[in-house]
């Protein structure tokens, strides 16, 4: 099976035709194929992955993670009544809060879904709302990684528990009688060498220790998928190796025989299976450079403008000959470009093309900006059937109900 979603011309103009533009498109075999490897990481009896559905909280997606032995977080009551809507039950899910306020915690609690706190503020809120006996935090143990400086987040950042300051849990947990169950980590998204993802680990089996009551540990997630069709992959073969054995040391040493390790990779198993379909609206030249137009603004997906990030592009035509090419979406700002200076094919008008690597944080992280819906997602089933899992927006829906 190919490593991506693949789409021959035909297919993917009637896609579009079916569906409109632009379009998602999911592949399941994918998704199934990354999931497997995932689970495949330890042979322990208690590791349990989580998806950490941010990257994508399409239900019928989350059916099949769920369907693949996955647990999940979520980040907020949005993603936890999504997940409930794709059949998780509250002992499955894991809501990583970060600066939420107590209704929030309210809301996961009433639930019966584990919360874990990100904050000593945060700890003290939760010890003063009565808020059920066990709980977990986030520990920052003081090592990033990731493709962006945005999504770092071990080290210095606004997440987590420094390791400084697990007195303080300590002594909050015995303030209001809380038991510390968990402990969660996540040092950034999207590495391909897991060097310091291993050396994170690390810390947060050390710190296991100081806490008696643990159940489970999160690693947290970031495995990084190649963006550009050039780069190598993250090597799972050698991370499952060399983190089976930590699991293995760390487990044989703690005195909960049954402490669950996790891990929480969102973009790893969808990003590949997702293209991103759009139509090319306008061809032109402007101040010595060709740009083409199409309907795949930063409110469809963000990731390019917010993080310069790269994703590879193809032009379903039958024009052969390459040349420079800005392509670029349909929202009111000059920096909305998917691509500069790219080698591709000349499109025209008409012509679809589709944006590569595009099912983790697009759909996610798309938005109504400029007042326009966000679109429709497909998946297709493992014999090749095309299934409409999100109806586009209507604009009707946009008003809000106000008018
Ligand atoms: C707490 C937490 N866990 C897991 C993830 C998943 O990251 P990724 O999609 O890179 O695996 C994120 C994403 O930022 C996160 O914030």
């Amino acid at each position: 099976m190919a490593d991506r979603i693949t789409l021959e011309q035909e297919q993917a103009e009637e896609l579009v035709k079916k569906y409109g533009s632009p379009l998602y498109v999911y592949d399941e075999g994918i998704i199934r194929t990354r999931c497997r490897e995932v689970r495949a990481l330890s042979s322990y009896p208690g590791f349990t992955p989580n998806y950490s559905a941010k990257a994508n909280t399409n239900i019928e997606l989350l059916k099949i993670i769920k369907s693949e032995g996955f647990r999940v977080d979520a980040m907020s009551p949005g993603e936890i009544l999504a997940e409930e809507a794709a059949g998780f039950g509250p002992e499955e899910i894991l809501f990583i809060s970060n600066s939420v306020s107590v209704e929030e915690m309210q809301f996961a609690a009433d639930r019966g879904i584990m919360i874990s706190v990100d904050s000593l503020s945060q700890l003290g809120q939760y010890g003063r709302a009565g808020l059920p006996k066990k709980t977990a935090f986030r520990l920052n143990p003081g090592i990033g990684a990731g493709h962006s400086a945005k999504v770092i987040t071990g080290g210095r950042s606004k997440f987590g528990i420094e390791k400084k300051q697990l007195d303080g849990v300590q002594e909050i947990a015995a303030r209001y009688g809380l038991v510390i169950a968990g402990i969660n980590q996540h040092i950034g998204s999207l590495f391909l060498n897991s060097d310091e993802y291993l050396a994170a680990a690390e810390v947060l089996f050390e710190t296991a220790f100081e806490f008696s009551a643990l159940e489970f540990i999160d690693i947290g997630g970031g495995f990084g998928v190649p963006y550009r069709g050039t780069e190598g992959r993250l090597d799972m073969g050698a991370l499952s190796q060399k983190l089976s054995q930590k699991i293995d040391d760390f487990t044989a040493r703690h005195p909960n025989k049954n402490i669950r390790v996790m891990v929480e990779p969102g973009r790893y198993l969808v990003a590949e299976s997702g293209i991103l379909l759009g139509t090319v609206h306008s061809v032109k030249e402007n101040y010595g450079e060709t740009y083409v137009g199409t309907d795949i603004g930063f409110n469809v997906l963000m990731r390019p403008v917010l993080y310069d990030s790269w994703h590879d592009i193809l032009i379903f035509t039958t024009n052969q000959k390459t040349q420079k090419l800005t392509i670029t979406g349909n929202i009111c700002e000059s920096g909305d470009i998917l691509a500069r200076d790219r080698d591709l094919p000349l499109p025209a008008v008409g012509d679809i093309i589709g944006i590569e690597n595009a099912g983790a944080y697009g759909y996610s992280m798309a938005s109504t900006y400029n007042s326009r819906p966000r679109p429709a997602e497909v998946l297709l089933s493992p014999d090749g059937q095309d299934r409409l899992i999100r109806r586009r927006e209507s604009l009707a829906s946009l008003s809000g109900g106000m008018c």
